[in-house]
């Protein structure tokens, strides 16, 4: 019995000793994103974005839009949870499929894989709901911040929010970061974080030489200010798709 004692406190010891930040720690612009994809029989994906302002939500355009068959098809339910530390109770959640990919973003390749998701309301702001700025263009990429996300468990999306320190060099028009921590594509969307502002947007998981890879949000800076000044955009869907081949699972 001792000796089992033992094991499972070395056991519990492990578990606690990882790096992430605990997630007392406060990220209130962070958006748990769910939606339907056609490529899984429209069955849920998750990504994660950042609160822009008031209606619009920052994340890679690759959680809204995908490669059909040389079409390209954006999500047609897409659900904004907010204030949600743990994916099964989120604090409060809105339905919105307004989505604006940038222009040049390529599903394929994964090219400036930037998206932007018009709430199509003004939400209210709480001490658990609030937006976050833009690093502008002369603040430069920075050497270090955190990003936070769900993460991958047993092949499935995490359930549990958790933040984790990284630092980041500039590669191939990329912010490549290091970390004790791997990035998963459900973490996809998910801001890295420096002094308080966003400088970039994870698109690309872990692999053998880095934890993950954003794209730096200030090259984008006129897109994003552009899109979301505007108070009616048109939507731009690209094909009709039958109601009967996405199944509705929240
Ligand atoms: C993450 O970085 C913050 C700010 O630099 C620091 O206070 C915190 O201790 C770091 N956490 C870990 C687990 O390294
Ligand atoms: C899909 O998007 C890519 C990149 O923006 C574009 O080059 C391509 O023409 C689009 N395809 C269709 C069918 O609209
Ligand atoms: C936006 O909201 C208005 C009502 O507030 C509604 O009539 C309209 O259909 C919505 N647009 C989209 C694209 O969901
Ligand atoms: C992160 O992923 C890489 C490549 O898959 C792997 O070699 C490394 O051990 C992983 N690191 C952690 C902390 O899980
Ligand atoms: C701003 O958006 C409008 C309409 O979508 C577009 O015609 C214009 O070229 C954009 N301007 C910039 C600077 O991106």
């Amino acid at each position: 019995m001792k000796s089992l004692g033992i094991l499972v406190y070395i056991l519990v010891a492990i578990q606690v000793s990882t790096d992430d930040i605990p997630t007392t720690l406060s990220v209130p612009w962070l958006v748990h994103l769910r939606f339907t994809r056609l490529s899984l029989r429209g069955k849920l994906d998750t990504c994660v974005g950042a609160l822009y302002n008031n209606r619009w939500v920052l994340t890679a355009a690759s959680c809204l839009m995908e490669d059909i068959e040389g079409y390209n098809i954006t999500s047609r339910y897409i659900w904004s949870r907010f204030d949600t530390k743990h994916v099964f109770t989120p604090g409060f959640v809105i339905e919105s499929s307004d989505v604006i990919t940038h222009p040049q973003f390529d599903p394929i390749t994964l090219e400036n894989n930037l998206g932007l998701l018009d709430l199509n309301r003004s939400i209210e702001f709480t001490d658990k709901i609030q937006p976050i700025a833009l690093a502008e263009s002369d603040d430069g990429p920075p050497s270090s911040g955190f990003a936070c996300g769900y993460g991958e468990k047993d092949g499935k999306f995490g359930e549990d929010l958790f933040c984790a320190n990284v630092t980041v060099t500039e590669a191939d028009g990329l912010l490549i970061a290091q970390s004790s921590v791997n990035a998963s594509k459900y973490d996809f969307g998910a801001a890295l974080v420096s002094d308080g502002k966003v400088h970039g947007i994870l698109v690309r998981a872990a692999d053998d030489n880095s934890a993950g890879a954003f794209l730096p949000t200030s090259k984008f800076l006129s897109w994003i200010e552009n899109v979301t000044i505007e108070k009616e955009p048109e939507s731009e869907e690209t094909l009709e798709v039958d109601d009967n081949d996405v199944l509705v699972a929240e």
